[in-house]
């Protein structure tokens, strides 16, 4: 049996004071969810949050981290800073670091096998451009992503992976995949998972989905089979639309 995992990702939103006040609600609200829940506010924001999360039942998430522990890395924040304010999970990948940004896959494994190493849960990101969908290329890209996103990932650690499927067509747009369609990749990422670890390490492996998840989509997509969460980004700015999502009970 797979958690449901809700996660909010509010990006470069909020102010300081926006968050913790954001959070306050949250943790009012959100404090009979029986699913994993996350918020990951902008680095900024993390130390006031934190305060607001402790002994909820909220993780703190990160949206991103330095691969290196430490050194003259000029604007990056390193996993040990991450740690010592209280973030529980720290999110890598996300398309918008992959296409703005040119993260490779190396430099994702990097973060990914460094937030491990230091104890942090990871939501390793994946997911096609539309052009790579419309040339049936969506298996490649996943898979490439997986696999050179986890290399050097212990079948130990795999407990504290949990990825996260978001076509970049989906993000922002209003458009969500089909349940259906993104069931199928959801399926195909267990498939990868389970030949480079193994079937029941695939089976418990939570994948969520991420694009454009709203209170009305929301239970369609955690109908299907291989969907166990949601990776949210508009709709986790606003306790209206967070709350219902967070709130899924099946
Ligand atoms: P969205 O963002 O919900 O605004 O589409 C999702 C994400 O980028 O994680």
């Amino acid at each position: 049996m797979r958690t449901p995992f809700l996660a909010g990702n509010w990006k470069m939103h909020k102010t300081v004071s926006e968050s913790a006040e954001f959070a306050q609600e949250l943790v009012r609200t959100l404090s009979s969810s029986r699913n994993k829940l996350m918020v990951a506010p902008a680095f900024l924001s993390l130390p006031a949050v934190a305060a607001v999360l402790q002994g909820s039942k909220i993780l703190l998430g990160a949206q991103n981290m330095a691969p290196e522990v430490e050194g003259a890395h000029t604007g990056e924040v390193s996993v040990r800073m991450l740690k010592d304010v209280g973030v529980n999970v720290v999110i890598l990948g996300h398309s918008e670091r992959r296409h703005s940004y040119l993260e490779s896959d190396a430099l994702v494994n990097r973060k990914v096998r460094l937030a491990l190493d230091h104890d942090l849960e990871a939501i390793l990101c994946v997911g096609e451009t539309i052009e790579e969908r419309e040339q049936g290329q969506v298996e490649d890209v996943v898979g490439t992503q997986l696999r050179e996103g986890l290399a050097g990932v212990d079948p130990g650690q795999l407990d504290r992976v949990t990825i996260a499927y978001e076509p970049v067509w989906a993000i922002g747009t209003g458009k969500t995949a089909t349940p259906q369609d993104a069931d199928a990749v959801h399926a195909y990422i267990r498939t990868v998972l389970g030949s480079m670890y193994s079937t029941d390490a695939a089976q418990r492996l939570i994948v969520q989905y991420g694009g454009s998840v709203k209170p009305t989509n929301v239970k369609e997509l955690m109908a299907m089979e291989n969907i166990d969460g949601a990776l949210v980004g508009g709709a986790s700015l606003e306790i209206e639309s967070f709350a219902p999502i967070a709130l899924f009970d099946a």
